[in-house]
């Protein structure tokens, strides 16, 4: 569906802000080299709460700057790569902090790693034809998943969400590209429960995230650069014409590279990873909202979001405000 209109979004910072000096006291790095590598300064790590609460507080935010009562959203679509359990999924434990349990709600979970909210929203307008009003999130606790004795990952990423609430419109156009390649070589990647072989009585390394670091951002800026390109010419808008592009908030330096290959002035794309760092499928989510929040989206605007993550998966929405 092309005729879809956000109408409201919301985001939440995990409780604990970590500077890169706290790094400093875990692991060998320092702010130099963070700062000049990756552009992040702090990032937020949750203490208690999980990838749900957290997702429950952006959707509440998103909720009331919609203005709708909560009993309107019919379907919840989590994107995360850190959900509170394997099963239920974190949109159904969403649902029920929400007071929706036992409502006409359909909730599920989406993990496109950091294309997430991008898959999600893209998921959303196709199925505003079944559903009213689509409360999409991204939440994440990547705290949980993370190596802290590992500095080629620990220093990028950080826990958070944003949400916000997709409904058919008159006028508000919105496009999306999305596109997933199937990495099977574990260049961006955190292992699942390993499969037991209790004949052999084995033992595996699994769980924390891993990474090709070089690798990643390599496809991150082509992968960024085509998903723009391939909205823009869907929904026959010129690149010209576009007032913000809000792109995965992985490392400044990716940014700068797609800025300079696209021929754009590094001021059409906002930012804020100094303050959040990396937090996957909640990092244009949270973007998003803190744009809105800064008077940085007025009607009319044109919008790009744009991602690529593990998998490798990458896409674009583009969006009239
Ligand atoms: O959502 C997607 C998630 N992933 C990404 O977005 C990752 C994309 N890639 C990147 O952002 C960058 O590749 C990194 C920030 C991860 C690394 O930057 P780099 O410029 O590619 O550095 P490097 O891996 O080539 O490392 C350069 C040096 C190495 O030392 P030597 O071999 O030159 O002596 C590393 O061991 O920096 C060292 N290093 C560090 N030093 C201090 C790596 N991590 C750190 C650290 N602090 N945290």
């Amino acid at each position: 569906m092309e005729n879809v209109k956000i109408i409201g979004c919301g985001y939440a910072k995990a409780k604990v802000k970590v500077s890169n000096a706290d790094l400093e006291k875990i692991v060998e790095t320092n702010d130099e080299w963070i700062q000049q590598r990756t552009g992040i300064q702090t990032r937020y790590v949750t203490d208690e709460e999980n990838t749900s609460d957290l997702a429950v507080k952006a959707a509440q935010k998103a909720i009331e700057d919609a203005g709708i009562p909560v009993e309107d959203i019919d379907m919840i679509l989590v994107a995360t790569t850190t959900p509170d359990c394997i099963t239920p999924s974190t949109a159904c434990l969403v649902q029920e902090k929400l007071g929706l349990n036992g409502k006409e709600c359909t909730a599920l979970d989406i993990n496109a790693a950091c294309s997430g909210y991008v898959y999600g929203i893209t998921l959303a307008s196709c199925l505003l034809e079944k559903y009213k009003t689509i409360l999409v999130i991204g939440s994440e606790t990547l705290s949980k998943i993370l190596d802290w004795t590992d500095r080629n990952t620990c220093v990028l990423f950080g826990d958070g969400a944003g949400a916000c609430i997709l409904q058919k419109s008159e006028s508000n156009r919105l496009f999306s590209y999305t596109k997933s390649n199937g990495d099977v070589n574990g260049v961006l990647m955190a292992q699942g429960l390993p499969i037991k072989k209790p004949l052999e009585n084995g033992t595996k390394d699994y769980g924390y995230v891993q990474m090709d670091g070089k690798e990643v951002f390599r496809f991150a800026v082509k992968a960024m650069q085509e998903s723009v390109e391939k909205v823009l010419e869907k929904a026959n808008v010129s690149l010209e014409d576009v007032d913000l592009i809000i792109p995965h908030q992985a490392n400044i330096r990716i940014i700068r590279h797609v800025a300079k290959k696209m021929r754009l002035a590094e001021e059409k794309f906002f930012v804020n990873l100094e303050e959040f760092g990396n937090t996957s499928s909640a990092s244009i989510a949270i973007a998003l909202a803190c744009a809105k929040e800064q008077g940085k989206l007025q009607p009319g605007m044109k919008i790009v979001l744009t991602g690529f993550g593990a998998g490798f998966t990458c896409g674009a929405v583009y969006i009239e405000w």
